[in-house]
């Protein structure tokens, strides 16, 4: 598919791309999936990383790795707050991001030509220090378009609806459609006013970028596009879905459990619904109890990825009550980590109850899989949206974690007509995301586009 001419490849020989990724799951995944694909059309690539999370380079034997060092204590690194890490991340890397910079595009540095930074858009200090050096910045925006939107529109929107956001919780948002009051990305913990301003500064030096990279697909959030470029003025490339290119499974942070493949292999075609809520959503005892009975109730086979952690101050397991693991025992199945691309593609799994996360979202679209969306923050709320509303792929559960309207969901999902139609529409998305990669697509195209402005760098 990725297969560049020779000419192209000497061309390019000695050019290196320098990538920084947020080094959380969801987004190491796209960005060395990103690398991948850099690499696999000539470019030589440099990976920044902080120390928190940091790869095993041994699985990347094509790329150089720079420690950036985040200055996180033990403590600090252990938190499963994430918006908190995500704030000292920011504070903590401007200065080794800075510094490594000005390593590797030192003349004595004798691996480089580098030609452009890639960098997640949250590291958003990242301009300064590309503008400093004069070198070209493209961000990578590791989600959704319409999310981006959203963000984009978030001073707007909190100065619209705030005073409401409470009570009026399913009133539609007339800038944003189909976005209810509900769905705005909210950030109300304690260091949510620093949050809302690192979003503002994400937006703001995003549009100061060189270029604009979506692990999306035109075919899919054409309309939000087409928002998009009248407020970002540069080139903004849609090239994905990435994972379809290269998979995410080598850049997993937790072991896959491969015996849930084998627990699929013994169960009936499109019967299981898989569950999974991701690498950093969590919740309440009595939250995790609304779930267990739900899909108990539901009578539908299951296997479930339960993290460590999902359940805030639990051991693993100690999170689901006994006489849920006894009434489920013969067909349910848990396991703490899932090769989940593998599962999605089985043919055994039928519906994904899932966090709407974005990869978790693109990976069950690309496998036309339809989906139960249980959102929990940030632009979770707007991707279930769209999945409810827009795409016609799933069922966005309303009440947030509810026994009854759990089960109702799974079975309408998973085994009657409404779900039925869900799954036939999705498998056109999926048929599009198969065609857009292809020769003559237009992730094909766009990354042929974004080869060639890379490229331009050079001369
Ligand atoms: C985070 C944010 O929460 C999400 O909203 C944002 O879109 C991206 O960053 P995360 O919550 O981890 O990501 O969710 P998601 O984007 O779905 O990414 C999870 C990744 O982990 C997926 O690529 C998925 O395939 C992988 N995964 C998940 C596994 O490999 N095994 C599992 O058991 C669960």
């Amino acid at each position: 598919m990725d297969s560049p001419s020779s000419a192209n490849r000497q061309r390019r020989n000695g050019c290196r791309i320098v990538l920084f990724p947020l080094p959380f799951q969801g987004h190491i995944n796209p960005m060395i999936q990103l690398a991948k694909i850099l690499h696999s059309r000539g470019f030589s690539i440099s990976i920044f990383h902080t120390r928190y999370n940091f790869p095993d380079p041994s699985n990347y034997p094509h790329f150089t790795f720079h420690l950036l060092s985040d200055g996180l204590s033990e403590l600090e690194a252990s938190t499963l707050d994430t918006l908190r890490l995500v704030k000292l991340l920011i504070a903590n890397c401007v200065e080794p991001f800075e510094q490594c910079l000005a390593q590797i595009l030192s003349p004595d540095d004798l691996i480089c030509r580098v030609v452009c930074v890639v960098s997640d858009a949250m590291w958003y200090f990242t301009q300064a220090a590309a503008d400093k050096f004069k070198i070209p910045r493209i961000v990578l925006r590791t989600s959704s378009v319409c999310s981006f939107l959203a963000f984009c529109a978030l001073p707007l929107l909190r100065e619209r609806y705030l005073s409401y956001m409470d009570s009026k919780m399913e009133a539609a948002v007339l800038e944003l459609p189909p976005i209810k009051v509900k769905d705005i990305p909210r950030l109300e913990t304690h260091d949510g006013e620093d949050m809302y301003r690192a979003i503002e500064n994400m937006v703001r030096e995003t549009k100061k970028a060189s270029g604009l990279v979506f692990n999306t697909f035109q075919e899919l959030e054409e309309p939000e596009l087409a928002k998009l470029q009248e407020q970002f003025l540069m080139p903004t490339f849609t090239i994905g879905p990435f994972h379809k290119r290269f998979s995410a499974a080598s850049t997993s942070l937790f072991t896959q459990d491969r015996s849930s493949i084998s627990w699929l292999d013994a169960q009936a075609p499109g019967s299981v619904l898989y569950v999974s809520f991701g690498s950093i959503a969590a919740m309440d005892q009595q939250k995790m109890n609304e779930m267990a009975w739900g899909l108990a109730d539901s009578m539908q086979p299951f296997l479930w990825v339960v993290r460590p952690g999902l359940v805030r101050d639990s051991e693993w397991l100690a999170m689901l009550p006994d006489e849920f693991l006894e009434a489920t025992h013969d067909r349910g199945y848990i396991v703490k980590w899932a090769p989940q691309q593998e599962v999605l593609s089985h043919p055994a799994v039928g519906g994904f109850w899932t966090h709407s996360g974005w990869n978790s979202t693109l990976e069950s679209i690309c496998e036309g899989v339809p989906m139960i969306c249980s959102p929990f923050f940030g632009d979770q709320m707007v991707n279930s949206r769209y999945v409810n509303d827009i795409w016609r792929i799933g069922i966005r559960l309303e009440k947030g974690l509810e026994r009854g309207e759990i089960r109702d969901a799974v079975r309408r999902l998973m085994v009657e007509r409404d779900g039925e139609e869900m799954r036939q529409r999705v498998m056109c998305l999926k048929e599009k995301a198969g065609f857009c990669l292809n020769s003559g697509g237009s992730s094909y195209e766009a990354l042929d586009a974004l080869v060639d402005f890379i490229s331009s760098f050079t001369f």
